[in-house]
């Protein structure tokens, strides 16, 4: 499939890079390409950066029938434009588009059509410190029908927006809020992929953390309410000992692309790494006992984010003194080397556009 190009007459202005946020500006193109069972995932086009006009009985608003990834676009040292892993993003859309009934895509054609968009982008890509260029691929169910079953018709589209710090706090430690009464998911369920109800699932913990002057939450399973899974949106790990211990990946937990590059790293460095069940008494009691040395969470977004505090019922854990820890740090700052072409890239995860 070739890809037609429509360019843009108004080029938007480009923003302060020094001020960026997170997910609030988007660049002056995006993909498009649209499936029927006829054609199959057919006419892929980049075109300016315009609203979908949708008919209001279009299924995706009313059975949320979606997935969508999140990757980045990183500024090297050279000047030139660099992915981290992103074939495990299009590997993991396509797993979430098999768990959703979304018919899935060629990841290789799909890899190459965004590095077409930031081609064409490329000038979107900022270079400030810690700055990049957000990919947010997306995938809707596009029939006009109000029954409930999988639509026949999709979109898939692609928009990017460049991006600072996602959290306020920058690489700093956050104030985590363990919830009892909330789950993210079910095993069996659709927590493993990554598709738009988990997050409106989770907003209403996620706010009442923040009334509580929390950052985040913490999510434990949906059965007992007794091992620990994520972190918001974020996958999560624990330093006991001289251990780095991570929940196992039970069905129910998104299997992180950072998550998996932080397991990776870790046992090049020849650290102890163990993907288990972990509960929320062992972390109390590993706190009490003085063996919990860190908490971090991973996530594209954030990339490290260290955990200073916990709130769980009425205890309240002070992890690492509420400093950052120094497996947080390793691990941050070399995951950046790497991101932005700063360091060497021993696994080879690094894709030029
Ligand atoms: C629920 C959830 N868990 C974990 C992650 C971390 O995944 P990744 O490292 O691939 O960004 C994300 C973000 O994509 C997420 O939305």
């Amino acid at each position: 499939m070739k890809t037609a190009i429509t360019r843009s007459e108004q080029l938007k202005a480009k923003p302060d890079e020094t001020k960026l946020g997170f997910g609030t500006i988007f660049t002056d193109h995006m993909f498009n390409m649209d499936y029927t069972p006829e054609k199959g995932w057919h006419d892929p086009r980049i075109e300016p950066y315009a609203p979908i006009p949708m008919d209001p009985s279009t299924m995706v608003l009313h059975y949320g029938q979606a997935v969508f990834e999140g990757l980045k676009a990183y500024r090297n040292g050279e000047g030139g434009t660099q992915l981290f892993r992103p074939q495990e993003n299009f590997d993991r859309l396509n797993r979430s588009c098999h768990r959703l009934c979304i018919p899935e895509m060629d990841p290789g054609f799909a890899l190459e059509a965004l590095k077409e968009l930031l081609r064409i982008e490329e000038k979107w890509v900022p270079s400030e410190p810690q700055t990049s260029l957000y990919i947010r691929p997306t995938v809707i169910a596009t029939d006009p029908f109000l029954g409930v079953r999988a639509s026949f018709t999709y979109r898939y589209f692609v928009i990017l927006s460049p991006v600072g710090a996602y959290y306020a706090e920058g690489f700093n430690p956050v104030k985590i809020w363990v919830t009892k009464d909330h789950v993210r998911a079910v095993r069996g369920g659709v927590g493993n992929t990554k598709t738009i109800g988990n997050y409106a699932a989770s907003l209403y913990a996620g706010e009442e953390a923040h009334k509580a002057g929390y950052t985040q939450v913490l999510w434990l399973d949906g059965i007992e309410q007794k091992y620990i899974e994520e972190v918001g949106a974020m996958n999560i790990f624990f330093v006991i000992g001289d251990e780095i211990v991570t929940p196992e990946l039970s069905g129910s937990i998104l299997p992180g692309i950072t998550r998996k590059s932080v397991i990776a790293l870790a046992q090049h460095w020849g650290m102890k790494v163990a993907e288990r069940k972990i509960s929320i008494d062992e972390v109390v009691a590993a706190h009490e006992a003085g063996t919990l040395k860190e908490i971090f969470g991973s996530g594209t977004a954030a990339v490290i984010s260290p955990v200073g505090e916990l709130k769980y019922g009425d205890r309240i854990l002070t992890i690492g003194n509420g400093s950052v820890g120094p497996t947080a740090l390793k691990l941050f700052e070399s995951l950046c080397d790497i991101q932005y072409g700063k360091a060497d890239d021993p696994m080879g995860w690094i894709e030029p556009v």
